[in-house]
């Protein structure tokens, strides 16, 4: 029998809860369609330290380099912050050591959800954005320096990293809207100025996307103010980490959005965007949805299981229609409750499947 390895990293805070909630659902599947998956779960972060000392524990590196996904809940937390090597530096060397360059965020108002967004509905609806964030360069791979008076980051860009992540922006397009933001500073940064000049030739390639440039401080104000002029956004590590945060919100909460990362080839890693949220770690009250969101990635673009992962969307995104609302949306569900009431719709749907193939 085919078998399929995932490689599970729950790591910190909240992280081991929203995992357990989307995993669940991916058992439920795998059971279902005999689709083979198999886990094995492996310290990471400030749980890779306390294991091994290590946020990147040798073992769990080597079993993520012979997986076929990697899953990942969150990192870090006020326990490690401190650290020589902090839980956030384990999760930067495993993207740079799978070779992850493109990380996929996408977010969107969910049709009849509007009420989500904490923008007026007359500009939130409809809006449905994906940013591809370059991963492996850029301010958090430069050289660092640090003294008592003085500390230094590099920023910088090569022609084969931009145009790599720059493929990637416009065949995404290609299967969505057809059109490119890419977000730079190159009115002030050479980083940027290389970057604009690569991405127009990298577009040259791609008749069919429309292409425009847009400075991050307005790109951020523009996400805000008419977020539905944006299709794909493409844009390098730093900004995308901070535009991807402020997307979430317009569609409603950090906590609803998945996202996945690949490299040229190897094993992809699935994550949902948000972090260890300390605040609320412990409490059973942090919305899975980002992760089950995640784990829709993993079977779509992780294993091509499209039908798959539509029926766990679906049902996701059902449960959410129906009511259900975690703290982050104003709402009482636990976060294990509303992973059962997802699992729940997703028994109807496979039940459903099965009288139809019965
Ligand atoms: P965070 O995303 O953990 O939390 C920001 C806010 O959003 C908090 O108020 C939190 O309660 C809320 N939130 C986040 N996820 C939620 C969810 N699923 N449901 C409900 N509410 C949710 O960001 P932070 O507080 O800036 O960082 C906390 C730690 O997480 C830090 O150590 C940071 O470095 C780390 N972090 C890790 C990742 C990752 O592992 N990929 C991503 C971001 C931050
Ligand atoms: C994210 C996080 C990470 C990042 C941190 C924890 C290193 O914020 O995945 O968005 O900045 O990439
Ligand atoms: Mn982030």
């Amino acid at each position: 029998d085919q078998v399929t390895r995932i490689v599970v990293l729950p790591g910190d805070g909240i992280g081991p809860e929203v995992t357990n909630e989307a995993i669940s659902c991916l058992e439920m599947l795998s059971d279902h369609f005999e689709l083979g998956l198999r886990f094995e779960e492996h310290p990471f972060g400030g749980a890779g330290i306390d294991a091994h000392g290590d946020p990147l524990p040798e073992t769990t590196l080597h079993a993520c380099r012979n997986s076929d996904a990697v899953f990942l809940g969150a990192v870090g937390g006020p326990k490690w912050d401190k650290a020589e090597k902090r839980p956030e530096v384990g999760l930067l060397g495993l993207r740079s050591a799978l070779g992850l360059f493109a990380n996929l965020r996408p977010s969107r108002v969910i049709p009849g959800l509007e009420s989500f967004s904490p923008l007026k509905a007359s500009i939130a609806t409809g809006a449905d954005v994906l940013v591809v964030r370059e991963l492996t360069g850029g301010l958090y791979f430069g050289e660092r320096t640090q003294s008592d008076d003085f500390a230094s980051d590099l920023c910088t860009y090569s022609r084969v990293e931009v145009e790599r992540i720059a493929h990637v922006a416009f065949q995404e397009a290609r299967r969505r809207g057809s059109k490119v933001t890419s977000v730079d500073k190159a009115n002030v940064l050479a980083t940027s100025k290389l970057w604009r000049r690569i991405v127009e030739e990298v577009a040259a390639g791609y008749p069919d996307v429309t292409l425009d440039h847009m400075y991050v401080d307005a790109a951020a104000m523009a996400l805000v103010s008419a977020p539905g002029r944006f299709d794909v956004i493409l844009t390098e590590n730093l900004f995308g980490d901070i535009l991807s945060d402020q997307l979430s919100v317009i569609g409603g909460s950090i906590g609803l959005l998945g996202s996945a990362s690949r490299g040229a080839d190897g094993p992809m890693m699935f994550e949902p965007i948000h972090g260890s949220a300390p605040d609320i770690a412990g409490l059973d009250i942090a919305n899975p949805a980002g992760a089950i969101a995640s784990a829709a990635m993993l079977l779509e673009i992780g294993l091509g299981l499209h039908e798959h992962a539509a029926m766990l969307n679906n049902a996701l995104e059902q449960v959410l229609l129906d009511g259900a609302r975690t703290a982050d949306l104003g709402g009482d569900s636990t976060c294990s409750s509303f992973g059962a009431q997802v699992r729940e719709k997703l028994q109807e749907r496979l039940d459903r499947h099965s009288a139809m193939a019965g």
